[in-house]
């Protein structure tokens, strides 16, 4: 089975951690603390990606769409934000994890802007076993808009000569800190990306899982790092057989 010494894992994971709130209802509790549960699993998930020589671990915690949400979860989601990093900052500047969030981070206010700021500078060393990204307000599609806008701002600027652009002018210009997704995990059930990162994913194995984001186990996550080990990665390439 997998261990670390298999040299085929990911360099690049993303999550879609689906699930919380029907964890919730599942176990008769409410929304908020689905999502609690779901912080948990974060903080395994990271610890094993650690272990296993991931380089960047990319989360989904809040779309543009979860804005449409009941205000008291939207809520809740802040403030749990807020709780994991005045919780866990130590430890991931022990375990040499970088915090990096990204969206629009904006629409979240000063106080949260603050406090993550603050994450993201204590974070930073200079040898990074870990780039944990989160996605705050982040929608693929709103991402790839910005970049249109800042990349035509650019080319009337003279900055950026129009004939030049190219996927990496793109990759460049957005506020998505990973270039490209290797694996892509989605847990809960559904088989759909639901905006996330968009042109990143463009080569990712994606692995759907039928579990509940609260319910995900460091075995799991393993067996995706194991599973994607074995997959035959060609893009678009013929390979010799
Ligand atoms: C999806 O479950 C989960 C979210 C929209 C929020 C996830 C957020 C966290 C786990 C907190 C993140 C914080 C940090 C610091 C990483 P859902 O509520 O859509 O589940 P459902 O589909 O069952 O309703």
């Amino acid at each position: 089975m997998a261990n670390s010494n298999i040299k085929n894992y990911p360099k690049n994971v993303g999550i879609i951690m689906d699930g919380n709130g029907r964890w919730a209802i599942k176990n008769s509790l409410k929304i908020s603390q689905g999502h609690k549960k779901g912080v948990e699993i974060v903080r395994n998930i990271v610890e094993d990606s650690v272990k296993h020589g991931i380089e960047s671990l990319t989360l989904y915690a809040f779309s543009s769409e979860n804005w449409n949400r009941p205000k008291a979860e939207i809520n809740a989601i802040k403030k749990l934000v807020v709780e994991a990093i005045n919780d866990q900052v130590e430890e991931l500047k022990e375990k040499k994890v970088a915090l990096k969030f990204f969206g629009h981070l904006d629409e979240f206010g000063k106080k949260i802007l603050d406090k993550i700021k603050y994450a993201e500078n204590e974070t930073q060393t200079e040898k990074n076993k870990l780039n944990l990204n989160i996605a705050l307000g982040h929608g693929g599609q709103q991402d790839i808009v910005d970049v249109i806008k800042k990349v035509s701002q650019k080319v009337i600027a003279k900055e950026i000569d129009l004939n030049k652009i190219n996927v990496k002018t793109v990759l460049k210009n957005s506020s998505v800190p990973v270039d490209e997704i290797d694996l892509l995990i989605r847990t809960g059930g559904d088989k759909r990306i639901s905006n996330f990162l968009l042109y990143q994913i463009a080569y990712a194995e994606i692995i759907f899982i039928k579990k509940y984001w609260p319910d995900f186990t460091s075995k799991d996550y393993i067996k995706c790092l194991y599973d994607f080990s074995k997959v035959s990665r060609r893009f678009g390439k013929r390979l010799n057989y």
